[in-house]
């Protein structure tokens, strides 16, 4: 049985570190308000020398480099990500320009915060129909050029950072056992960033509308997200007949501490079990799954044989589950 495994796991947030405190002085919040609404304590924020494919570059070495792959060997590059570089090129192709990943075929993915389960099960399936090919994913985020640091709303929940997988086709038990995607574009409004594509181009009246930026309704988002992120994991459990008891790490988007807590309640899945580090960088839309493996694979978090569940939720609606047998 052709199984995707994956071979090497990177990550790469920006030196600077914003903190609640920092937050205090520029917006109408406490520290006390973000930790108990959010879990959040600080996010990293890009300088204008560290660019999305920048971060993405950066995660991409590390686990070419974990997993003892040349970029010259890498067959395709998907970039997960909101917030490229620019709109053309893709930030896949600056990737592949910075790693000199001549051969690879190069594309960006947006599927929002779930853009990296989306970008995952995008390369198993390659992988499924060849086994010997090398794909590098990265979920890959500037979030701070999309958000309004005059809205309290929004401000305070996200950050930048990127993680990044290798992953190759193996026989065995061991790889991605399944993805279960989803999407309903019918609740598109609640999460949305309504400048700067066709509809509302950049313009003076769009920058002065602030339609550059995040927009979010933030209680509807939260119940929807514990739902839609506690159904896909369950589907996911379902259809290879395991249960929650079976999953040796937890791997959520890291969107809001509560939201975190409350899908764990419901799947019954003890603390010791769930990867956290919501504190150190909030939400990082694609970013934050990445991240989380990369993390915890280097924290020796996950062993050989291990099942490790990864789920997400994000704008679009997107949200799904992956489960890995490691
Ligand atoms: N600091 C202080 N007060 C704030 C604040 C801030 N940063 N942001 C909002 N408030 C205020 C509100 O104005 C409101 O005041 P009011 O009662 O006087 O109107 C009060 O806090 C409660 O607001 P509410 O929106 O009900 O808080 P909440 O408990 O729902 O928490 C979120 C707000 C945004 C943290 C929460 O809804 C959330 O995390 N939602 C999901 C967002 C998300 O994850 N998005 C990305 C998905 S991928």
């Amino acid at each position: 049985m052709v199984h995707t495994v994956i071979i090497g796991t990177g990550c790469h947030v920006p030196a600077r570190v914003l903190t609640n405190q920092d937050l205090e002085k520029m917006v109408d919040t406490s520290d006390e308000w973000i930790t108990t609404r959010s879990g959040i304590k600080e996010r990293r924020i890009s300088s204008k020398d560290e660019p999305c494919s920048f971060l993405a570059t950066q995660a991409a070495k590390k686990a070419l480099d974990m997993a003892q792959v040349k970029a010259a060997e890498l067959d395709m590059i998907i970039v997960c990500t909101l917030t490229p570089d620019m709109l053309m090129p893709t930030a896949a192709c600056l990737v592949q320009k910075n790693l000199g990943a001549e051969k690879a075929a190069a594309f960006d993915l947006s599927a929002a915060c779930s853009g990296f389960l989306y970008g995952l099960a995008t390369a198993d399936n390659f992988i499924r129909n060849n086994i010997s090919l090398k794909i590098l994913v990265i979920g890959a985020e500037v979030l701070s050029c999309r958000v309004n640091w005059k809205d309290r709303n929004t401000s305070v929940l996200f950050g930048d950072g990127a993680g990044a997988v290798v992953v190759t086709g193996r026989n065995g038990k061991r790889g991605i056992l399944s993805n279960h995607l989803h999407a309903d574009g019918t609740l598109w409004k609640l999460l949305h960033i309504p400048g700067g594509g066709c509809v509302s181009p950049p313009s003076r009246q769009m920058l002065d509308d602030n339609l550059q930026y995040i927009h979010m309704q933030g209680r509807d988002v939260f119940k929807l997200a514990v739902r839609a992120m506690e159904e896909s994991a369950r589907e996911a459990l379902e259809s290879n007949n395991l249960s929650p008891q079976d999953i040796d790490l937890y791997i959520p988007h890291q969107a809001n501490m509560r939201i975190i807590n409350s899908i764990a309640e419901r799947l019954q899945i003890p603390r010791e079990k769930v990867y956290v580090n919501i504190h150190k960088y909030g939400n990082t839309s694609a970013a934050t799954i990445p991240i989380a493996l990369d993390e915890a694979n280097r924290e020796g978090r996950i062993k050989e044989g291990d099942l490790v569940m990864l789920n997400a939720f994000g704008g679009g609606f997107t949200w799904g589950a992956s489960l890995i047998r490691w």
